[in-house]
């Protein structure tokens, strides 16, 4: 009989993105073979510092810097060649080879440069109404794939590929004008720049991703499965229709690696001790004074893909709650607590007023902007950026920790006071 291995561990989001994802995969990496990103593509933008070096990653896993870990992207993952190879090509300036070290799943979706126009075409086309998307190409990509017109990786060999992918892209780019005629045209650059990017691709390790991981994991291998956004950008989940176009949850992890769900270990939610939006939808604890201007500021909070203004606002404890049930997290990560080392008073959103009179602890839904939350008040907990033990954090820093964890019965197993891998407090040995 086969044993049954509980050797993937997921990490991912639980707000609406940037929480810290890419910092806290780098730090626990030294604890896992593998790092898998599982969904999203381009539009992530996971930040690394370490030795003094900031490095953001897009559709590459965050165990990139580890040489001896595999970094694999599944077949969940829309991969856009261009941004893939300047990607894989700064890393080589690095110091690293990624053509060690990467492998991608020939089940993964290609980006093409129309999937970029129809991006922008959309969003003009709501005018108001926009999502504010990063213009990466990422929910027409997705659209394809479940429209079943999608091009794979494994697609790039075949000896019909150019002229395939030329139809397609003449399609899109017909589609594109015809939704807004103000939209520009690719010109031939982008396409030969695509084309060479393909080029560079088939250079890469591509594996039948789902053989690749389910043979690790019958070797034992621990494995990380990366997530990307955040639970609020689920496309089923989040606040639709202001979210991504892919299932950030954990569950997205199975169906973009091809791994049973018999095999997933702990889940790892990751929140920002505040709370921050890029681009448009509700946002009820969001902060339009000089607090949300202050927690941007020394948060450093404009979006390490589009450099888009992040909105800033209180931790929302009914969203937080519910991203845990929706993942059925096991442990937390709190990210970014020293931003709020100056704040006397500090709020969390514990319900919403949802209509007069009447309160709720459930996200309703429609999910509106009109939802005002009800708060509750914390001391300030003075600087803690230089803590670096359990021990070293003051008695009001830790009662906001006792209070997360009795509301989300969940341990919080870290705390990060600074964008370092050495800024981290492990709290629960686990
Ligand atoms: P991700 O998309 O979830 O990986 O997060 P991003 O990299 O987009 O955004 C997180 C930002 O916060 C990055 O600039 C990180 O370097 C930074 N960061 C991560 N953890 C901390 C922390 O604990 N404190 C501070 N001040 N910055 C942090
Ligand atoms: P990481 O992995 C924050 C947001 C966009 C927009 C919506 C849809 O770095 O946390 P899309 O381009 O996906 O169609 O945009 O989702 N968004 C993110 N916000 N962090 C991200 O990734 C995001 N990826 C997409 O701003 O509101
Ligand atoms: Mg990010």
């Amino acid at each position: 009989m086969k044993t049954i291995t509980r050797n993937v561990d997921i990490l991912l989001g639980l707000q609406w993105g940037d929480e810290g994802k890419g910092k806290i995969v780098d730090v626990l990496a030294p604890h896992y073979d593998v790092i898998a990103r599982f969904q999203g593509g381009p539009n992530a933008g996971h930040t690394l510092e370490f030795n003094g070096m900031k490095h953001v990653l897009h559709a590459i896993p965050s165990g990139i810097f580890r040489e001896n870990t595999i970094n694999f992207i599944g077949n969940g993952v829309v991969i856009d060649p261009i941004v893939l190879r300047g990607e894989v090509e700064k890393i080589q300036s690095l110091g690293f080879d990624p053509r060690k070290n990467l492998f991608i799943s020939r089940k993964a979706h290609l980006i093409l440069p129309t999937h970029r126009l129809l991006d922008d075409a959309n969003e003009a086309a709501k005018g108001d109404g926009k999502i504010g998307t990063t213009g990466k190409g990422i929910g027409p990509a997705y659209t394809s794939k479940v429209a079943r017109r999608g091009l794979r990786v494994g697609d790039i060999t075949s000896k019909d590929f150019i002229s395939t992918t030329n139809s397609v892209m003449m399609s899109q780019a017909k589609k594109a004008k015809f939704t807004y005629s103000d939209i520009r045209w690719i010109g031939k650059q982008e396409i030969d720049e695509f084309f060479e990017a393909i080029e560079f691709l088939m250079g890469l390790n591509l594996v039948d991703g789902e053989y690749f991981i389910n043979d690790l994991i019958r070797q034992d291998k621990k494995i990380l499965a990366e997530g990307a956004q955040g639970t609020m950008l689920d496309i089923d989940f989040g606040s639709y229709p202001f979210v991504t176009s892919s299932n950030t949850i954990a569950a997205g992890a199975c169906t973009g690696l091809g791994i049973s769900p018999i095999h997933i270990g702990r889940v790892i939610g990751v929140f920002k001790a505040y709370c921050t939006r890029v681009g448009s939808g509700p946002f009820p604890t969001e902060l339009f004074d000089d607090v949300g201007k202050t927690l941007q500021k020394k948060g450093n909070e404009f979006g390490a893909t589009t450099g888009r203004e992040r909105r800033c606002g209180w931790l929302d404890l009914p969203a937080l709650k519910y991203a845990c049930m929706i993942n059925g997290v096991t442990e937390l990560m709190m990210m970014k607590s020293d931003v709020m080392s100056d704040f006397q008073k500090i709020n969390v959103g514990v319900e919403y007023k949802a209509e007069e009179g009447k309160n709720t602890k459930q996200i309703p839904f429609g999910n509106n902007n009109d939802l005002i939350p009800a708060s509750r008040d914390f001391e300030g907990w003075g600087d803690i950026s230089k803590a670096r033990h359990r021990g070293d954090l003051p008695e009001n820093f830790n009662q906001y920790v006792e209070f997360l964890e009795g509301e989300l019965e969940t341990p919080i197993r870290m705390v990060s006071v600074g964008p370092d891998r050495e800024e981290t407090i492990e709290m629960v040995e686990m």
